[in-house]
Formats: C-alpha cells, sequence, structure tokens
C-alpha cells in the first residue's frame, strides 16, 4: 500500500484528487491542508477513516512538514492561493503559498528522497489570440500574466532547478479550467449556479469572448495518478481535454440547463489584465503515457455540476453572501 501525501486535499481539485485515488487504487491519503477561506473539511466528508487522514497545517511550516515526508512515499502537491481576482487586490499570499511554501516541500523532498509530483496550471504560457491555431506545448515559453500565474510559473521553475541541482525525483503537470463538484462559489462555473440558485443574474466579466479550455476534475485526478506511476522524472506533461469555450457560451448554457432565459445575465467590470485565451495541446500525455479523458461531453458534465450544487446547497451557502459582497466592491 502506497503512503501518498496530497497537499491542498480540502481544495477543490485535491479534494476530487482524494476521492478519486480512494476509489481507484489501495493507496493510503494523508491531507495536508492550511483550512484557508478555500478549503472545507466537508469536501472529505464519507471518506473511509482507514484510507484517509487529515493534518491541519501549513506547506512552508518546514518542521511539520518534514515529519509527513518522513511517512510519505509520494506526494502530490495541489496547494496554493488560486485565485487571480484575489492575486489582484492582495498578492502576498500567493508568493508565501505558491513560492515559499512550494520551495519548504521541495527541501523536504530532497532530505528524504520523496518522489514529488507539482500541480501547476496554463496560465503560466501566458495566453493566445483568439484565432491563433496554435496550442500550449510543453515548450512553450513561460509568459505568465497575473501574480497568481506568475507565482505558479516561479514554483514550477523552482520544481526544475531541484531536480536539476539537487536530483529531487519531481514532475509537474501544466492542466487547463477544472470543473465539477466542491469548487469555490469564487470561481466562474460555479458563480453563475449558484447566483441563478439564489436568484441572482450571472457576471460575465467584460465581453465574455475570452475562452478557457474546460476539463472535468476527475479526468485531472486520472492524469495525475497517470504520471505519478508512468511519468518521467524531470518532465512536464500538459493536461487538457480538448474543451475550449468561451465565457458567454458556458453561461448561456448554465442558464439553458437551469430553465432560465439565454440572455439573463449582466456584463460587468473586466478582470485587469484579463488573459484572452488558453488552450492545451495534451498529446504527448496521451501518446507517452496512454492517458484519455472520460468526460468528453462538457454539456453533460455541467448538467452533472449543477445537480451537485443544487443538492449540496449547505455546502457552499456559508462562503456566498461574503463572495458576493467582494465582488460587489468591485463592480464584479
Ligand atoms: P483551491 O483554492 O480550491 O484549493 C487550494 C487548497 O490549498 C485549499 O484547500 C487551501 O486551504 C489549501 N492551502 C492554501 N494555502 C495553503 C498552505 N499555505 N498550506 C496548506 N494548504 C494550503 O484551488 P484548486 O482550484 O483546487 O487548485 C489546486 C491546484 O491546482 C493549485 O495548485 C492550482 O494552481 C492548480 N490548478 C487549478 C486549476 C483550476 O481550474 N482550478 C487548473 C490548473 C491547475
Ligand atoms: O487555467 C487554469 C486556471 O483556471 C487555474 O490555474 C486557476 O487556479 C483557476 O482559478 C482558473 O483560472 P481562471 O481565472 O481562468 O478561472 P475563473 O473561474 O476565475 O474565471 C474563468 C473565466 O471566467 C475567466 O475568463 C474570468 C471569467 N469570469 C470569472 C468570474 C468569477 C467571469 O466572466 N465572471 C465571473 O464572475
Amino acid at each position: 500500500m502506497r503512503r501518498l501525501l496530497v497537499t491542498g486535499g480540502a481544495g477543490f481539485i485535491g479534494s476530487n484528487f482524494v476521492h478519486h485515488v480512494v476509489a481507484h487504487t489501495d493507496d493510503h491519503v494523508t491531507v495536508l491542508d492550511k483550512l484557508t477561506y478555500a478549503g472545507n473539511r466537508a469536501s472529505l466528508d464519507g471518506l473511509p477513516e482507514d484510507r484517509v487522514s487529515f493534518v491541519q497545517g501549513d506547506i512552508a511550516d518546514a518542521g511539520l512538514v518534514d515529519g509527513l515526508f518522513a511517512d510519505a512515499d509520494a506526494v502530490v502537491h495541489y496547494a496554493a492561493e488560486s485565485h487571480n481576482d484575489n492575486s489582484l487586490h492582495d498578492p502576498r499570499p500567493f508568493l508565501d503559498t505558491n513560492i515559499i511554501g512550494t520551495y519548504t516541500l521541495l527541501e523536504a523532498a530532497r532530505r528524504h528522497d520523496v518522489r514529488f509530483h507539482h500541480i501547476s496550471t496554463d496560465e503560466v504560457y501566458g495566453d493566445l489570440e483568439l484565432d491563433d491555431p496554435a496550442r500550449f506545448t510543453e515548450s512553450t515559453p513561460y509568459n505568465p500574466s497575473s501574480p497568481y500565474s506568475s507565482t505558479k510559473a516561479g514554483s514550477d521553475l523552482l520544481v526544475r532547478a531541484w531536480v536539476r541541482s539537487f536530483g529531487v525525483q519531481a514532475t509537474i503537470s501544466n492542466c487547463s479550467n477544472n470543473y465539477g463538484p466542491y469548487q469555490h462559489v469564487e470561481k466562474f462555473i460555479p458563480r453563475q449556479i449558484t447566483n441563478v440558485i439564489r436568484g441572482i443574474r450571472p457576471k460575465l466579466y467584460g465581453a465574455g469572448e475570452n475562452v478557457r479550455d474546460w476539463i472535468h476534475a476527475d479526468d485531472h485526478s486520472s492524469a495525475v495518478l497517470t504520471i505519478l506511476d508512468a511519468g518521467v522524472i524531470g518532465e512536464t506533461y500538459l493536461i487538457g481535454a480538448d474543451g475550449e469555450k468561451n465565457n458567454k457560451d458556458v453561461v448561456e448554457l448554465i442558464l439553458g440547463i437551469m430553465g432560465q432565459p439565454t440572455d439573463a445575465y449582466d456584463h460587468v467590470t473586466d478582470r485587469a489584465g484579463h488573459d484572452l485565451r488558453y488552450a492545451i495541446d495534451s498529446t504527448r500525455l496521451r501518446t507517452e503515457l496512454g492517458w484519455q479523458p472520460r468526460y468528453s461531453d462538457f454539456e453533460a458534465g455541467l448538467a452533472a455540476t449543477i445537480d451537485w450544487y443544487r443538492a449540496n446547497e449547505a455546502w457552499w451557502a456559508p462562503a456566498k453572501d461574503a463572495t458576493e459582497a467582494f465582488y460587489a466592491t468591485k463592480g464584479q
């Protein structure tokens, strides 16, 4: 039985990964999570106690991290400050967690010679024009736009340096936008779904032409397990499921699925420095490691996600009012 340490396992993608690991492997998972505003212990409810243990703490706490690495066979590092809008308002926590936190984990991986997988984002590559036939690949130059994406880019470069300089057994994956259950209501899709449930009109930044490349969080999880098992040390793998959609189309889909007029949304103040388009070419992961996404129908995955938010109001309601109050101060 492999002992996995999962940082950020009470967050959106980390908790989806823990559920996926319990369902598809015999691994034991220890979650290390600080439970910031974005972490929710309830996202791990229902998982068997003999398979999952939980430690509340900071990835930048070197003493705590050292003890946990001593008992782990592999580490999957999801913990981060993850929201672009917050990084425009207060960048400091992004530096503390995404840079210093990742550095702290890498030093522990070096001391304990533990297999380390670093979770990153396609945003490190900057953005593409709407009509550009190119998509991001593993050799696209880094060109991050926001405080969030620049700290993720910095963390990726730290991982590469620790592999080359100290022989740390690490891999990196850069994934596109995830959707699915357990995503915080600050993010685009859950914000609009919970707005409609509450009778608030969805809010589209600017003209809504920005394109994101959507992947279901469960497909992200299966890709990460594949890389953990078969990835080549020192290498980077891009994860994506050919899910490009512009924001306006996504809002209209949500409204349609939820039985509302498809034009019942507001255009609000655009995000500063708003990246125009992300698009992933995941050929390498598919051809070299044989991974395939399972959720090929975005509309069906979105409908299931809407059902989840309808059935789990107790999970998201405590964060909703404060999130909307914050957006209101920005005209969003
Ligand atoms: P999230 O904000 O939902 O969750 C982050 C989790 O990390 C929370 O549980 C939080 O409590 C925890 N955390 C934050 N700071 C911590 C610290 N100092 N110590 C310990 N725990 C801490 O984020 P998410 O959307 O699940 O993203 C997870 C990872 O995936 C991030 O590294 C992000 O960059 C990456 N990523 C996200 C997406 C996406 O679409 N959401 C896509 C690609 C990559
Ligand atoms: O590409 C991967 C990235 O995807 C991850 O690295 C980030 O952690 C994750 O948050 C996500 O970043 P985005 O900035 O793309 O996601 P967000 O959900 O904040 O916004 C998606 C798009 O929707 C973006 O173009 C901004 C727009 N938007 C967002 C909100 C919250 C709106 O139009 N209205 C909104 O209310």
